[in-house]
């Protein structure tokens, strides 16, 4: 939680989803991607010297949470890379800094899927996605630098592990 540099506007910034978040899912997807949007033009309210960078694989960096959300930074060294997952609850992210390579599946079981989509995100860029799925995905930084990336999720951290419901393998397309 002290990675954020202004607390009040982060405590105004949690409040708020807080409150979108009882009102409707529709609400809760719009402040998240209001929070994300303000964070990622406001350099100065991340600490980023103080983030877990781990030199391989991903780094997961709290930033604040309440029991139906969770913010983190997450940092991704040069070949960092998630499995195939879906998730269990509310996911939206926004990249900071570096590129990203998001690759979208389409599940064929509950343990196999194919890729329908490659697409490779720039600083700015914020997506939102329900549950209500299918919602498969596999995020990686295939670039030379590390890349930073905000993630609201609809859990809390202190009952859940991660937002990933179900990792799957790679079927041939
Ligand atoms: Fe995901």
């Amino acid at each position: 939680m002290t990675l954020l540099t202004h607390p009040a506007e982060v405590e105004a910034m949690l409040a708020d989803l807080a409150l979108a978040a009882r009102r409707s899912p529709d609400a809760y997807l719009a402040s998240a991607r209001t929070t994300l949007l303000n964070i990622l033009a406001r350099p100065d309210l991340l600490d980023r010297t103080r983030l877990v960078a781990p030199p391989e694989g991903l780094g997961r960096n709290l930033l604040f949470g309440t029991r139906a959300l969770s913010v983190w930074a997450m940092v991704w060294s040069p070949g960092a890379v998630t499995p195939v997952h879906d998730h269990h609850c509310s996911c939206c992210f926004g990249l900071l800094s570096g590129s990203l390579r998001e690759t979208w599946y389409r599940p064929i079981s509950d343990t196999h899927a194919v890729a329908t989509l490659d697409v490779v995100r720039s600083p700015g860029y914020v997506a939102c996605m329900m549950p209500s799925g299918p919602n498969l995905h596999r995020i990686a930084n295939d670039g030379p630098e590390a890349a930073i990336s905000i993630h609201v999720y609809g859990y809390d951290h202190r009952a859940q592990a991660s937002s990933v419901h179900r990792t799957y393998e790679v079927a041939a397309g």
